[in-house]
């Protein structure tokens, strides 16, 4: 099957060009002018850019957790990534205590058996570093699985010790893995949590409150600090305050292989969203917590100058009406997460590119292109380049658009961004030049998307 895409403006990471897309097979064939030559299928492309297809290296779907279970499945939660633009993206596989990081890793294939509309891929969050599961690590690049994660909170059930931690980045460097980190000090919330509800803080804003940021800081410190004594990959995932960044951006400075991301609701909401009426701040809690306003601005310069390399979502959907209302009278039983799979393009866009703070380029290497290269995915996917897969995204930059739940195409039954109004939007996404989602209608069946085997 070829495919054309006519008279779009081509943005790729390093530049804006108007160019015609040609596409054979799935991937693309050609980028230039005049290629409007015989093909099965013609897409106009007037009057649209043409990006890649974002890629969200964060996501926890279908993921048990706090008694409950995310709500979105592979199924509805690639609907809603696809109608957001994105059409690649890496879910954390939990390991379950006792298990392999094998088994685990069949847990998570038998979730998206059958589902997947969009392509996706796996890190393994190792829970239960036993010694036979750090010299396991050593076999997931077989399996296509070239990162891994530790929490440094969530204690009792995530939460894994700094001996653990050394020894799994030591492993990892080996295996050409890259470690990602969960950084807060979950010992220290652990017992500021207890004290909060020895007191009878039990409203939402105490989650924020028993988190603050110089745990955040600390633990990102540490965990930089280990990378950098091991030569070991580290990557900092959702750095949510100004003293984490101090500590990336530290690290980096002494040439340590240290990498970091923000998430996009990290860019707009404070730890003031948690102290709305009634049980309503439930909806914002997720770890790390929102900060200040400060801390916004602090996000987007590192954003601009590097520090930051990439923007996930954390995609971890708790509906509010049956799961975050499980943490009604105690702020400890609230499932932590938030949503933002479809929102995230749309919200990177408006408020970065038309806020003046990114340009285009950066928004589409920050969304697609540097997550590409940084999860084994290089030359695959994430550019709009002859050789790579054709996942593509037509984006409307003038077209506006309202943000709710209702319009919104997972499971959920709130949106953070609920009546933002964007301007700039996908419009078409084409997932291996398949057009999955044409006009706001999904026009592909389930079961189509594929397993990422990533390189190291
Ligand atoms: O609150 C959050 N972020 N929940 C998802 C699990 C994690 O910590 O990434
Ligand atoms: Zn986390
Ligand atoms: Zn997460």
């Amino acid at each position: 099957m070829s495919t054309v895409i006519v008279g779009g403006t081509v943005v790729t990471a390093e530049g804006t060009f108007s160019a015609d897309v040609r596409i054979d097979g799935g991937v693309i064939s050609a980028v230039g002018q005049g290629l409007a030559g015989p093909a099965d299928t013609v897409i106009d492309a007037t009057g649209r850019h043409v990006l890649p297809g974002g890629i969200d290296v964060h996501t926890h779907l279908s993921m048990p957790s706090f008694g409950t279970e995310t709500c979105d499945d592979f199924s509805t939660g690639h609907l809603a990534a696809a109608m957001g633009g994105t059409t690649s993206h890496i879910d954390f596989c939990i390991q379950p205590h006792g298990a392999s990081l094998r088994a685990a890793l069949d847990i998570w294939h038998a979730k998206a058996a059958g589902r997947a509309l969009i392509d996706y891929g796996f890190h393994v969050a190792v829970t239960d570093p036993r010694p036979e599961v750090i010299d396991e690590i050593m076999t997931l690049p077989g399996m296509g699985v070239t990162s891994i994660k530790l929490f440094l909170a969530y204690r009792g059930t995530l939460q894994v010790d700094d001996a653990a931690l050394f020894s799994c980045l030591e492993r990892a460097r080996d295996a050409g893995v890259l470690t990602m980190v969960h950084a807060e000090n979950g010992d220290a919330i652990e017992h500021l949590m207890a004290g909060a509800l020895g007191r009878g803080e039990t409203a939402p804003k105490y989650h924020a409150l028993t988190r603050p940021p110089q745990l955040e800081s600390e633990a990102t410190g540490r965990a930089a600090a280990m990378a950098e004594v091991l030569g070991a990959p580290l990557y900092v995932v959702h750095v949510s305050c100004r003293g984490a960044l101090d500590r990336v951006r530290d690290a980096q400075s002494r040439g340590a292989p240290v990498t970091a991301e923000t998430c996009t609701h990290y860019l707009f909401f404070t730890k003031g969203d948690l102290d709305r009426p009634g049980f309503e701040g439930a909806k914002w809690v997720c770890s790390p917590p929102f900060r200040e306003a400060a801390d916004h601005e602090a996000l987007w310069a590192a954003l601009r100058d590097g520090t930051l390399s990439v923007v996930s979502t954390d995609h971890c959907p708790f509906r509010y009406d049956t799961q975050k209302v499980l943490g009604e009278g105690d702020f400890t039983k609230i499932p932590n997460g938030v949503p933002g799979i479809e929102e995230r393009m749309m919200v990177l866009h408006h408020a970065g590119v038309n806020g003046g703070r990114l340009t285009l380029q950066q928004f589409v290497s920050l969304t697609a292109t540097a997550p590409a290269r940084r999860f084994g995915l290089g030359g695959v996917k994430g550019t709009v380049t002859a050789g790579s897969d054709a996942d593509l995204v037509l984006w409307d930059l003038t077209r506006e658009h309202t943000i709710t739940a209702a319009g919104n195409h997972g499971a959920m039954d709130y949106s953070l961004y609920e009546g933002m109004q964007v301007r700039g939007m996908p419009v078409t996404t084409l997932v291996r030049g398949e057009v999955v989602v044409d006009g706001g209608r999904l026009v592909a069946a389930p079961g189509r998307g594929r397993f990422l085997q990533r390189r190291i």
